[in-house]
C-alpha cells in the first residue's frame, strides 16, 4: 500500500515530562492547515512541483517569500517555500528538490499523487521584497531556491515596479533551471528584468547566453560594485554563505542590503580577534566549560562561533527545532518565555523539558554574564 505523503489527522506527539500544560495548550491552539494535492508535475528528474488545494475549513494566506512547515509521515516538519505570489484557484504551489535518500523530498515525492492529503503550519519567514529608491535588485538562487524568488518576482513585476532586476539562477545542468522558458518570457515582457542562466557543469560555449561557473561568482564577474544593490539569495546554504561574504567583502554590498532564504544551515563567520571586537563580551557556561563570547546575536551564533557542535538544520530560522539546549534552572526565569513557533517546535521535541529552548531564539546581551546551558 502506498503511504500518503502526510497525515491529515490532527497531529500531536506527547511532550516529555515537564513542558506541561502551557506548551500543550499553546501548540494545540496553533493551527495545522490541511490541503489535498491537486496536481503533481515533475519538470525534471530531481524536482517535484506540488499544487495543493487548501481545505475550506482551514483558510490560509501568506505573503510572497514566505515558507510553510509541512508535516511528513515521520512526524517531522520540513520547510518549503511558497512558489506563487498568491493562492491560485485556492491552491499553494511547492517546488521540492530531491535530496538523495531524503524522507520527504525523495521517498515521499516518488509516490506523491493527486488526492494525497498534506498538512502544514505557517506561513513563516520574513524574506520579502524591500524597495529602495535608486537601488537595483539582484536575485541569486540555486535549484529550487527559485521557488521564493518566483513568488517575489511574480508580485514585483506584476505591480509594474520599475526597479532594474536581474535574476541569476544556477544549476548543474540546463534541466535544473526547470522554469527557464518562463523566465525568458518574463525578460521579453518586462524591460527592467534580465535573466542570466548559470551552469556549473560543462564548458562555456562562445556566443551562448548561458554562463558557466558558480552562480555568485558570475555575479562578481558582471558587477564590480554592489554598493547600489539589494541582493536576494535563496537555495543552497553554501551558496548563500559564499555570496554574502564575497559580496560584502569584495563588492561593497551593505550588510543590511543582503536578504536570504537559505535552505539550511549557513556558515557563521569566525569571531573577530577579541582585541578588535566592538561589542561587550560575556562568559557563558556550556555543559560545564566556560567560553567568552560577544554579547550580541543569538546563542546559536555564539555557540557556532565558539566552535561548539550544535545542529541547526534551518540555519536559525525557527523552522527545524534541531538547535535545542537545556537552560540552567537559575537562568530559566531570566530570559523571555518561549512562544509561538518556538513552542510549537519544542512541543514536537522528544523529551523536551521546561528548561528546553531553541538556541536560535535566545538573544544574548551584556546582562547574561554566566549564562549556563547544556547542548543536547
Ligand atoms: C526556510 C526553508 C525553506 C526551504 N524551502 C525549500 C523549498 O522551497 N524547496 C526545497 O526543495 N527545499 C526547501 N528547503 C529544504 C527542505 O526543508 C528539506 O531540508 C529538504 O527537502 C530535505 O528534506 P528530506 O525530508 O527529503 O531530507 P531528510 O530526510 O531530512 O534528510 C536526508 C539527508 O539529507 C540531508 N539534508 C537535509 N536537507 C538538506 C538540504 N536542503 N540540502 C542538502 N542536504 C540536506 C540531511 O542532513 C540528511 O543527511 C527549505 C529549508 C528551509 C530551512
Ligand atoms: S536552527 Fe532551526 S530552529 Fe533553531
Amino acid at each position: 500500500m502506498q503511504r500518503p505523503i502526510s497525515t491529515n489527522a490532527a497531529f500531536w506527539m506527547p511532550v516529555g515530562n515537564a513542558r506541561d500544560a502551557m506548551v500543550q495548550n499553546d501548540a494545540a491552539s496553533r493551527r495545522l492547515i490541511r490541503g489535498t494535492v491537486s496536481r503533481v508535475d515533475r519538470p525534471t528528474s530531481g524536482v517535484t512541483i506540488l499544487s495543493v488545494r487548501v481545505d475550506s475549513d482551514t483558510p490560509f494566506s501568506y505573503a510572497p517569500g514566505q515558507y510553510i512547515n509541512v508535516l511528513g509521515n515521520d512526524g517531522r516538519f520540513k520547510s518549503y517555500s511558497l512558489a506563487r505570489a498568491d493562492l491560485l484557484d485556492g491552491c499553494i504551489e511547492l517546488h521540492i528538490g530531491r535530496v538523495a535518500g531524503g524522507v520527504f523530498s525523495d521517498e515521499a515525492m516518488r509516490t506523491a499523487k493527486v488526492g494525497d492529503p498534506l498538512s502544514w503550519r505557517g506561513p513563516h519567514g520574513e524574506f520579502a521584497w524591500h524597495s529602495a529608491a535608486g537601488k537595483r535588485a539582484i536575485f541569486v538562487c540555486t535549484g529550487t531556491g527559485f521557488a521564493p524568488v518566483r513568488a517575489l518576482l511574480e508580485r514585483t513585476l506584476g505591480a509594474a515596479i520599475d526597479t532594474p532586476i536581474t535574476l541569476y539562477w544556477g544549476g548543474r545542468k540546463l534541466s535544473d533551471l526547470y522554469f527557464r522558458a518562463l523566465m525568458q518570457s518574463w525578460a521579453r515582457e518586462h524591460a527592467n528584468f534580465r535573466f542570466v542562466p548559470v551552469l556549473s557543469d560543462g564548458m562555456a560555449i562562445e556566443g551562448s547566453s548561458i554562463r558557466r561557473g558558480h552562480v555568485h561568482e558570475v555575479v562578481m564577474e558582471d558587477i564590480q560594485s554592489l554598493n547600489d544593490a539589494m541582493v536576494y539569495a535563496c537555495g543552497s546554504p553554501k551558496m548563500v554563505s559564499a555570496a554574502r561574504r564575497a559580496f560584502i567583502e569584495q563588492r561593497g554590498l551593505l550588510e543590511q542590503a543582503f536578504f536570504a532564504d537559505p535552505f539550511g544551515e549557513i556558515e557563521f563567520a569566525p569571531a573577530p580577534d577579541a582585541a578588535h571586537r566592538e561589542c561587550a563580551q560575556v562568559q557563558i557556561d556550556v555543559g560545564g566549560t566556560e567560553y567568552m563570547v560577544g554579547a550580541e546575536g543569538t546563542l546559536l551564533q555564539a555557540l557556532k562561533r565558539a566552535g561548539i557542535p550544535i545542529q541547526s538544520v534551518c540555519g536559525g530560522q525557527r523552522a527545524c527545532g534541531t538547535c535545542v539546549v537545556e537552560v540552567a534552572a537559575e537562568w530559566r526565569d531570566q530570559i523571555a518565555e518561549p512562544k509561538g513557533e518556538e513552542l510549537d517546535l519544542l512541543a514536537f521535541t522528544p523529551d523536551a523539558t521546561c528548561s528546553s529552548r531553541l538556541a536560535c531564539q535566545i538573544r544574548l546581551d551584556r546582562t547574561m554574564n554566566g549564562f549556563a546551558v547544556r547542548v543536547r
